[in-house]
């Protein structure tokens, strides 16, 4: 290990369960006003999902609304003190492990992804105008012009299905290309879409870099940048008006004095960066966003401690990027993401792939929740992260499910197993 990397705490180094508060944390009001992207932009992307609600609804009969958002549960007292170590704190699951369509958080951010790609062709071939109700692209015509279209991404599974889903249903092609650690039933489900599965030796980030130099420059294909892309970390950003829109209806108030706290599985970043984003431009710092990681890749927490603008990954700390939590097995944060919302993350916990296999089979047990490891994540983390920050018991506690109600059951028995 270089000196460079001195900042990152020694447990984390050794691979061992660590709650890290950051240092590098600073008010909302100091942040928000720097950054690239505001409200505004975040509006304008939960503008651009409600202009597609009435596709969404054609394409997904059983989408009704045409939203893709999932329920806020309320976690009954008992199972909401038995995940917070005894505390009765008040917990809520954001239960995008049911998200419609792809059951899994990834969705928020690959699905409008193809959105933008698709009414960007739309319009500018004068198939659309912004006035005209976008259900007009689920017509065959238009589909077969899609067909011309690539859409390429690089995934550990759950992000490739997003966009993978909502692309086919359009009519794109759609390529994929997958670290070894993708879990083989997701490929075989990304090829009964009629998805290209590409598959890599190398780990995710690998995966990514040779889908983007294979893309590069091409004028009939989009790639997803799951590293980069704006596009996706807006979509996910959009999220923030759903929770709020559900905590409202609940009566549930958050400001100052009523903390909300947000435990959110991180991998690469988007996902649980845009949510803070966007949480962070609706509740300013009365929302805590806590990013959860396995031990053996925290990559967002190695890249915020290490502090430095250029990117560090967690093999450089001895660590081997090795997890059950397919969805978190990322070498190398977003260097967007890091670098837009990394004063904005409050807290980043890392957590056993024993304890995620735990939780699967705890919430199955106690609440009939449906997750993949990474999902279980989010519920690792609430108690370490109480225990290190008493004052948060009387805040709310939102729990973020990010996959897992689409597992094939044999691989949900699987993991139950584990858990035993
Ligand atoms: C189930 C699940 N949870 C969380 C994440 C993390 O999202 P991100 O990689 O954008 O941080 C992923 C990523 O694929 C995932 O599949």
């Amino acid at each position: 290990m270089s000196d460079q990397h001195a900042s990152i705490p020694e447990a984390v180094r050794a691979g061992r369960p660590t709650v890290w508060l950051n240092p590098h944390r600073r008010p909302t009001a100091e942040v928000l006003p720097g950054l690239a992207y505001g409200l505004a932009d975040v509006q304008a992307a939960e503008a651009r999902w409600r202009r597609f609600d009435p596709l969404l609804k054609a394409l997904f009969p059983n989408l009704e609304t045409g939203r893709i958002d999932s329920a806020l549960l309320a976690l009954t007292p008992e199972v909401a003190a038995h995940v917070g170590g005894g505390a009765d704190a008040a917990l809520w699951v954001k239960a995008d492990h049911d998200l419609p369509v792809t059951g899994c958080i990834k969705a928020r951010g690959g699905v409008y992804e193809v959105l933008v790609y698709a009414e960007a062709l739309a319009l500018q071939a004068g198939w659309l105008t912004t006035s005209d109700s976008y259900a007009r692209l689920a017509t065959p015509e238009i589909a077969r012009a899609l067909s011309g279209h690539t859409v390429a991404v690089g995934s550990t599974g759950n992000l490739g299905f997003s966009v993978g889903v909502m692309a086919r249903a359009l009519g794109f092609q759609v390529e994929v290309h997958m670290s070894h650690d993708a879990k083989a039933w997701k490929k075989r489900r990304l090829r009964d879409l009629g998805a290209r599965v590409v598959e890599h030796a190398g780990d995710y980030g690998s995966a990514v870099a040779a889908a983007r130099a294979a893309f590069a420059g091409r004028a009939d294909a989009h790639f997803v940048d799951d590293e980069s892309s704006v596009d996706l970390f807006l979509g996910y950003a959009a999220a923030a008006f759903d929770l709020e829109r559900q905590l409202r209806a609940a009566n549930v108030t958050v400001d100052a004095q009523n903390p909300l706290h947000v435990y959110l599985p991180c991998g690469v970043g988007g996902a649980p960066g845009g949510v803070t984003l966007g949480l962070k431009l609706l509740y300013g710092d009365a929302v805590r966003c806590i990013f959860v990681e396995p031990v053996a890749a925290p990559c967002m927490l190695v890249q915020l401690a290490a502090g430095l603008d250029y990117p560090v990954d967690v093999y450089a700390i001895g660590l081997d990027n090795r997890t059950a939590a397919d969805g978190l097995a990322v070498s190398q944060a977003s260097m967007l993401v890091a670098g837009t919302v990394g004063a904005l993350i409050d807290a980043v916990v890392t957590v056993e792939d024993a304890a995620l296999f735990r939780w699967v089979r705890d919430l199955w047990d106690r609440a009939a929740l449906r997750l993949e490891p990474s999902a279980a994540a989010a519920f690792a983390a609430v108690a370490p992260s109480l225990a290190a920050r008493p004052d948060a018991r009387g805040a709310t506690h939102v729990v973020w499910t990010t996959g897992g109600a689409l597992l094939p059951e044999a691989e949900f028995q699987a993991a139950l197993g584990m858990g035993s």
